[in-house]
């Protein structure tokens, strides 16, 4: 919960602050804020499935019967805003491997920090899944409002967004847009700054995690 509001939650949790620490630092190589993002992407994903629903089975452990809990088994997507959103597919796949995942391709316009979208396309029956729309970046909040207007007109319904680092204003902007929508974020940073870059931040996300630029 974030500021009384349930759907938002800052995971705020020491191993994540300090993973987050070494991928900001600009002497980080690609491959080790590759790895990092993926594993920060594990542990936000974590805490947003804390609430997958359970289904008991009689099972025999070596010593009696018991009756157990397993994963009841809704359907699962996760959906990367590309490029970026692709560096936290992984992380999260290791938690859910049976998900199906779909891809939203958006870029921001650098000059109106407007989201352009260039790519979508989305596993069937999106309406019936538990929908995990994943993003390392939530600034201005445009790109994430946009994906997720596609994904409802689409039909989607249960919706989550996970970002590894937000922006006061994108957060907001996004709750205020889909207040429906649980939103998970690794650490609340400080600000955006005139270029619409988050502060302290990490820089280029999308380019930090394939090298180019
Ligand atoms: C980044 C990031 C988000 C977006 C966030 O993508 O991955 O999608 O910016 O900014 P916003 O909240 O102001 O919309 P970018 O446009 O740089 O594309 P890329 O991932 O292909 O580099
Ligand atoms: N997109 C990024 O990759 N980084 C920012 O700080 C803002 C948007």
């Amino acid at each position: 919960m974030y500021n009384g509001i349930e759907n938002i939650t800052i995971c705020d949790h020491p191993l994540i602050k300090h993973k987050l620490s070494v991928v900001r630092q600009t002497t980080t190589g690609t491959n080790e804020f590759r790895t990092i993002i993926e594993e920060i992407a594990m542990m936000i994903g974590y805490e947003a499935l804390k609430g997958l629903e359970l289904k008991y089975e009689e099972i025999e452990t070596p010593v009696e019967k018991a009756v157990c809990p397993f994963i009841a088994g809704k359907k699962q997507a996760i959906v990367p805003i590309l490029r970026a959103g692709l560096g936290m597919v992984n992380g999260m796949l290791r938690l859910m491997p049976a998900a199906k995942v779909g891809h939203i391709g958006i870029y921001r316009d650098e000059e109106t920090l407007e989201p352009h979208e260039y790519f979508c396309k989305l596993p069937s029956n999106i309406d019936q899944r538990a929908i995990y729309v994943v993003d390392p970046m939530l600034a201005t909040g445009g790109s994430a409002v946009e994906a997720i207007n596609f994904i409802k007109q689409h039909g989607g319904k249960d919706i989550y967004f996970l970002c590894i680092v937000a922006a006061p204003q994108g957060l907001e902007k996004l709750h205020a847009a889909h207040p429906d929508v649980k939103i998970f974020v690794g650490n609340l940073d400080r600000c955006l700054n005139e270029k619409g870059y988050i502060c302290p931040g990490l820089g280029d996300c999308g380019d930090r995690i394939f090298g180019t630029k």
